[in-house]
């Protein structure tokens, strides 16, 4: 199996970076992280790249004339590491429409929000003002329109009385290190790929034992009774 070369593309902390290069540490998964590039010098995440043995690239959009000149700069990066795969992990630019098209279905994002809903910034504090119960994150595919690409895998946890903007953050931000490199291990192996504005999923049935079908139903929801369950989570 050829394993898929990833870059990895972010603007700070990088912990969901982190939690892609641990599992990409495994052989047997689907994707290597071959390279990460940050738009902030002073991204944290740049040293825990490096400190794994990562090959690390800063391009700052203010040492470029236009946002086009950027944009080439970046994909530029990307060719020079050979991507075959781009993770966006806290990335806090939007990209141009051509290098988003050139990328489509090749690119892939993490959204604190359980999509459509909260797209943009703030999404933790915007669901404890909206009221919701379950709140959560999703990855995505990359469109040119921000948080709007069809979904790959999404992630649930309940929003908790007495749940401030960080505790709630804190929860999402956990299932967030998972279900991460599940989804790029998904698109690395062509399981989910993006077709005509969808994401397409391959056949799970043959590899119920896998742990990837486990995430994908997770073992709770086989059962009916399970299900009442979760829906008591809504009161
Ligand atoms: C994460 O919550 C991610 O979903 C959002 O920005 C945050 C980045 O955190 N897009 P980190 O840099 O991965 O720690």
């Amino acid at each position: 199996m050829s394993r898929k070369r990833t870059v990895v593309l972010i603007s700070g902390r990088g912990s969901n970076m982190t939690a892609l290069i641990a599992a990409a540490s495994d052989p047997t998964y689907p994707a290597e992280i071959v390279g990460v590039i940050s738009d902030r010098a002073n991204a944290a995440g740049l040293g825990i790249a490096q400190s794994r043995g990562i090959a690390t690239k800063v391009i700052q959009r203010a040492d470029h004339p236009s946002k086009d000149a950027y944009d080439a700069a970046i994909d530029a990066a990307l060719a020079g590491f050979g991507a075959e795969i781009v993770a966006l992990a806290g990335y806090m630019r939007i990209l141009g429409r051509g290098l988003v098209e050139k990328w489509q279905g090749r690119m892939i994002n993490i959204h604190p929000a359980l999509l459509p809903a909260f797209k943009g910034l703030d999404t933790h504090a915007r669901a404890i003002r909206a009221g919701v119960r379950i709140h959560g994150c999703s990855v995505h595919f990359v469109t040119p329109e921000m948080d709007d690409g069809p979904i790959i895998a999404q992630a649930a946890v309940p929003v908790m009385v007495g749940d401030n903007e960080d505790t709630l953050a804190a929860r999402v931000l956990k299932v967030e290190h998972r279900l991460y490199p599940l989804a790029l291990g998904l698109v690395a192996e062509g399981k989910a790929r993006m077709e005509k504005g969808h994401t397409v999923f391959a056949h799970f049935a043959d590899d119920a034992d896998n742990a990837t079908s486990v995430v994908m139903a997770p073992d709770p929801l086989r059962e009916e009774t399970d299900l009442e369950q979760l829906a008591r989570i809504t009161p």
